[in-house]
Protein backbone atom coordinates (compact mmCIF):
# COMPACT_ATOMS: atom_id res chain seq x y z
CA UNK A 1 0.00 0.00 0.00
CA UNK A 2 1.23 3.58 -0.65
CA UNK A 3 0.02 6.59 0.68
CA UNK A 4 0.00 9.47 -1.17
CA UNK A 5 -2.44 11.53 0.15
CA UNK A 6 -0.31 14.29 1.57
CA UNK A 7 -0.30 17.82 0.18
CA UNK A 8 3.63 18.18 0.44
CA UNK A 9 3.69 21.47 2.59
CA UNK A 10 7.46 21.25 3.57
CA UNK A 11 8.64 21.02 -0.34
CA UNK A 12 6.46 24.12 -0.50
CA UNK A 13 3.86 25.53 -3.16
CA UNK A 14 2.96 23.31 -6.05
CA UNK A 15 0.68 20.33 -6.99
CA UNK A 16 0.62 17.52 -4.12
CA UNK A 17 3.49 16.05 -3.35
CA UNK A 18 3.44 12.50 -4.89
CA UNK A 19 2.43 14.05 -8.14
CA UNK A 20 5.23 16.21 -8.83
CA UNK A 21 7.70 15.32 -11.67
CA UNK A 22 10.82 13.56 -10.50
CA UNK A 23 12.85 13.03 -14.00
CA UNK A 24 9.62 13.98 -15.65
CA UNK A 25 7.29 10.95 -13.96
CA UNK A 26 5.41 11.69 -11.08
CA UNK A 27 7.05 10.36 -8.15
CA UNK A 28 3.80 8.36 -7.25
CA UNK A 29 4.79 6.36 -9.94
CA UNK A 30 8.16 6.06 -9.69
CA UNK A 31 7.10 4.46 -5.68
CA UNK A 32 4.29 2.41 -7.80
CA UNK A 33 7.13 0.81 -10.23
CA UNK A 34 9.78 0.65 -6.93
CA UNK A 35 7.22 -1.60 -5.40
CA UNK A 36 5.96 -3.46 -8.37
CA UNK A 37 10.18 -4.56 -8.72
CA UNK A 38 9.31 -6.84 -6.25
CA UNK A 39 8.03 -10.46 -7.63
CA UNK A 40 6.18 -11.07 -4.32
CA UNK A 41 4.26 -7.73 -4.86
CA UNK A 42 0.89 -9.04 -6.29
CA UNK A 43 -0.91 -5.87 -5.62
CA UNK A 44 -0.77 -2.28 -4.61
CA UNK A 45 -3.00 -0.07 -2.68
CA UNK A 46 -2.18 3.71 -3.77
CA UNK A 47 -4.31 5.90 -1.30
CA UNK A 48 -4.42 9.05 -3.98
CA UNK A 49 -4.96 12.37 -2.68
CA UNK A 50 -8.24 14.05 -1.86
CA UNK A 51 -9.88 14.80 -5.48
CA UNK A 52 -7.01 12.73 -6.97
CA UNK A 53 -7.96 9.49 -7.86
CA UNK A 54 -9.00 9.89 -11.17
CA UNK A 55 -6.00 11.60 -12.32
CA UNK A 56 -3.95 8.78 -9.89
CA UNK A 57 -5.79 5.64 -12.15
CA UNK A 58 -5.08 8.08 -15.33
CA UNK A 59 -1.43 8.11 -14.89
CA UNK A 60 -1.35 4.14 -13.93
CA UNK A 61 -2.78 3.58 -17.44
CA UNK A 62 -0.17 5.40 -18.61
CA UNK A 63 3.05 3.80 -17.10
CA UNK A 64 1.96 -0.07 -17.02
CA UNK A 65 2.93 -2.30 -14.69
CA UNK A 66 4.12 -5.83 -14.63
CA UNK A 67 1.46 -8.20 -15.80
CA UNK A 68 1.28 -9.62 -12.14
CA UNK A 69 0.68 -7.09 -10.41
CA UNK A 70 -3.04 -5.17 -9.75
CA UNK A 71 -3.77 -1.42 -8.48
CA UNK A 72 -6.47 -0.36 -6.68
CA UNK A 73 -6.74 3.35 -6.21
CA UNK A 74 -8.92 4.60 -2.85
CA UNK A 75 -8.88 8.39 -1.96
CA UNK A 76 -7.55 9.41 1.43
CA UNK A 77 -7.96 10.99 4.19
CA UNK A 78 -6.64 14.36 6.59
CA UNK A 79 -3.49 12.40 7.84
CA UNK A 80 -0.86 9.47 6.86
CA UNK A 81 -2.40 7.48 9.55
CA UNK A 82 -6.03 7.68 8.42
CA UNK A 83 -4.88 7.26 4.52
CA UNK A 84 -3.16 4.29 5.66
CA UNK A 85 -6.27 2.90 7.63
CA UNK A 86 -8.33 3.76 4.09
CA UNK A 87 -5.83 1.86 2.32
CA UNK A 88 -6.30 -1.03 4.87
CA UNK A 89 -9.83 -1.31 4.31
CA UNK A 90 -9.59 -1.54 0.89
CA UNK A 91 -7.21 -4.77 0.98
CA UNK A 92 -9.27 -8.11 -0.39
CA UNK A 93 -9.11 -11.14 1.29
CA UNK A 94 -6.16 -13.65 0.92
CA UNK A 95 -3.88 -10.67 1.76
CA UNK A 96 -1.75 -11.62 4.81
CA UNK A 97 1.40 -9.37 4.10
CA UNK A 98 0.99 -5.80 3.66
CA UNK A 99 3.65 -3.29 2.66
CA UNK A 100 3.38 0.25 3.87
CA UNK A 101 5.54 2.27 1.55
CA UNK A 102 5.51 6.42 1.55
CA UNK A 103 4.94 7.59 -2.49
CA UNK A 104 7.49 10.03 -1.22
CA UNK A 105 9.88 7.46 -0.92
CA UNK A 106 10.05 6.91 -4.96
CA UNK A 107 13.70 5.59 -5.36
CA UNK A 108 13.67 2.70 -3.07
CA UNK A 109 15.46 -0.18 -4.61
CA UNK A 110 13.96 -3.80 -5.04
CA UNK A 111 16.50 -5.03 -2.78
CA UNK A 112 15.16 -3.09 0.48
CA UNK A 113 11.43 -4.09 -0.84
CA UNK A 114 12.62 -7.92 -0.54
CA UNK A 115 14.56 -8.01 2.29
CA UNK A 116 11.28 -6.46 4.50
CA UNK A 117 8.83 -8.75 2.55
CA UNK A 118 11.35 -11.51 3.23
CA UNK A 119 11.54 -10.50 7.21
CA UNK A 120 7.40 -11.14 7.61
CA UNK A 121 7.77 -14.19 5.90
CA UNK A 122 10.14 -15.56 8.22
CA UNK A 123 7.80 -14.52 11.25
CA UNK A 124 8.04 -11.06 11.98
CA UNK A 125 4.77 -9.48 12.72
CA UNK A 126 6.60 -5.70 12.20
CA UNK A 127 9.44 -5.05 9.77
CA UNK A 128 11.23 -1.72 9.66
CA UNK A 129 13.96 -0.95 6.97
CA UNK A 130 16.33 1.54 9.00
CA UNK A 131 19.74 3.09 8.73
CA UNK A 132 22.66 4.70 11.63
CA UNK A 133 22.32 8.39 12.03
CA UNK A 134 25.12 10.56 10.51
CA UNK A 135 24.09 13.21 12.80
CA UNK A 136 23.95 13.38 16.98
CA UNK A 137 20.52 13.80 18.72
CA UNK A 138 19.46 16.21 20.78
CA UNK A 139 15.87 15.88 22.79
CA UNK A 140 14.96 19.14 23.73
CA UNK A 141 11.89 20.86 25.67
CA UNK A 142 10.35 22.44 22.60
CA UNK A 143 9.42 26.48 23.31
CA UNK A 144 6.41 27.47 21.31
CA UNK A 145 7.53 31.37 21.93
CA UNK A 146 10.40 30.45 19.55
CA UNK A 147 12.66 30.92 22.47
CA UNK A 148 15.77 29.22 22.71
CA UNK A 149 15.04 25.50 23.67
CA UNK A 150 16.92 23.82 26.10
CA UNK A 151 18.29 20.56 25.54
CA UNK A 152 16.89 18.09 27.63
CA UNK A 153 19.17 14.80 26.71
CA UNK A 154 21.48 13.05 24.19
CA UNK A 155 20.54 9.62 23.21
CA UNK A 156 23.97 7.49 22.20
CA UNK A 157 24.26 7.98 18.38
CA UNK A 158 24.89 4.08 18.07
CA UNK A 159 21.42 2.88 19.50
CA UNK A 160 19.73 5.09 17.05
CA UNK A 161 18.38 4.33 13.77
CA UNK A 162 16.22 6.30 11.12
CA UNK A 163 13.46 4.59 9.88
CA UNK A 164 12.04 4.10 6.57
CA UNK A 165 9.54 2.66 3.95
CA UNK A 166 8.23 -0.16 2.89
CA UNK A 167 7.52 -1.06 6.50
CA UNK A 168 5.96 -4.57 6.95
CA UNK A 169 3.60 -6.35 8.55
CA UNK A 170 1.36 -9.34 9.42
CA UNK A 171 -2.00 -8.15 8.06
CA UNK A 172 -3.75 -8.91 11.80
CA UNK A 173 -1.25 -7.19 13.49
CA UNK A 174 -1.30 -4.09 10.67
CA UNK A 175 -4.99 -4.05 11.22
CA UNK A 176 -5.22 -4.38 15.20
CA UNK A 177 -2.91 -1.77 15.54
CA UNK A 178 -4.57 0.60 13.54
CA UNK A 179 -7.80 -0.16 15.53
CA UNK A 180 -6.26 0.14 18.68
CA UNK A 181 -4.73 3.45 18.15
CA UNK A 182 -7.05 6.54 17.74
CA UNK A 183 -5.60 9.33 15.76
CA UNK A 184 -4.21 12.56 17.97
CA UNK A 185 -3.36 15.55 16.92
CA UNK A 186 -1.51 15.00 13.26
CA UNK A 187 -1.73 11.42 13.78
CA UNK A 188 0.89 8.37 13.48
CA UNK A 189 3.66 8.83 11.11
CA UNK A 190 5.05 5.51 11.29
CA UNK A 191 3.21 2.41 11.49
CA UNK A 192 5.54 0.24 13.00
CA UNK A 193 5.42 2.84 16.03
CA UNK A 194 1.66 1.97 16.30
CA UNK A 195 2.57 -1.79 16.47
CA UNK A 196 5.02 -1.38 19.19
CA UNK A 197 2.03 0.12 21.10
CA UNK A 198 0.48 -3.07 21.05
CA UNK A 199 3.49 -4.80 23.12
CA UNK A 200 4.06 -6.49 19.84
CA UNK A 201 7.88 -7.13 18.30
CA UNK A 202 9.10 -4.92 15.25
CA UNK A 203 12.62 -5.51 13.96
CA UNK A 204 14.86 -4.09 11.54
CA UNK A 205 16.73 -4.74 7.91
CA UNK A 206 19.07 -2.51 6.61
CA UNK A 207 17.78 0.09 4.98
CA UNK A 208 19.38 2.34 1.88
CA UNK A 209 20.39 5.89 1.46
CA UNK A 210 18.70 5.66 -1.47
CA UNK A 211 14.94 5.40 -0.10
CA UNK A 212 15.68 8.27 1.47
CA UNK A 213 11.89 10.40 1.78
CA UNK A 214 11.26 13.59 -0.20
CA UNK A 215 10.60 16.41 2.32
CA UNK A 216 12.28 19.45 1.78
CA UNK A 217 13.35 21.06 -1.66
CA UNK A 218 17.11 20.32 -1.37
CA UNK A 219 15.41 16.44 -1.36
CA UNK A 220 14.18 17.40 -4.96
CA UNK A 221 17.84 18.13 -5.83
CA UNK A 222 19.20 14.56 -4.78
CA UNK A 223 16.26 12.60 -6.33
CA UNK A 224 17.01 14.06 -9.59
CA UNK A 225 21.01 13.15 -9.48
CA UNK A 226 20.06 9.38 -8.23
CA UNK A 227 17.71 8.90 -10.72
CA UNK A 228 20.05 10.37 -14.00
CA UNK A 229 23.21 8.71 -12.27
CA UNK A 230 20.72 5.24 -12.33
CA UNK A 231 19.52 6.55 -16.18
CA UNK A 232 23.43 6.94 -17.10
CA UNK A 233 24.10 3.26 -15.43
CA UNK A 234 21.41 1.39 -16.14
CA UNK A 235 19.88 2.75 -19.86
CA UNK A 236 16.54 2.59 -18.72
CA UNK A 237 14.99 3.17 -15.45
N1 LIG B 1 0.28 11.00 3.46
C1 LIG B 1 -1.02 10.53 3.18
N2 LIG B 1 -2.11 11.18 3.70
C2 LIG B 1 -1.94 12.28 4.47
C3 LIG B 1 -0.63 12.76 4.77
C4 LIG B 1 0.47 12.08 4.25
O1 LIG B 1 -1.18 9.54 2.46
N3 LIG B 1 -3.02 12.91 4.92
C5 LIG B 1 1.43 10.32 2.83
C6 LIG B 1 2.23 11.26 1.93
O2 LIG B 1 1.58 11.38 0.65
C7 LIG B 1 3.59 10.63 1.87
C8 LIG B 1 3.68 9.86 3.21
O3 LIG B 1 2.36 9.87 3.78
O4 LIG B 1 3.74 9.73 0.80
C9 LIG B 1 4.71 10.48 4.14
O5 LIG B 1 4.28 11.76 4.55
P1 LIG B 1 5.10 13.12 4.38
O6 LIG B 1 6.44 12.87 3.83
O7 LIG B 1 4.92 13.90 5.61
O8 LIG B 1 4.29 13.81 3.16
P2 LIG B 1 3.30 15.04 3.23
O9 LIG B 1 2.42 14.91 4.41
O10 LIG B 1 2.67 15.13 1.88
O11 LIG B 1 4.32 16.26 3.39
P3 LIG B 1 4.23 17.47 4.44
O12 LIG B 1 4.20 16.83 5.80
O13 LIG B 1 5.45 18.28 4.17
O14 LIG B 1 2.95 18.20 4.09
MG1 LIG C 1 3.24 14.98 6.40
Amino acid sequence: MIPAAGRGVRLGPGAPKALRALGGTPMLVHAVQAMSASRAVSLVVVVAPPGGAEEVRRLLEEHPLPERTDVLVVPGGDTRQESVRRGIEALPDGVDVVLVHDAARPLVPVGTVDAVIAAVQAGAPAVVPALPLADTVKEVEPRPDGGAEPVVGTPARARLRAVQTPQGFDRATLVRAHEAVAVEGEGATDDAGMVERLGAPVVVVPGHEEAFKVTRPLDLVLAEAVLARRRATDGDV
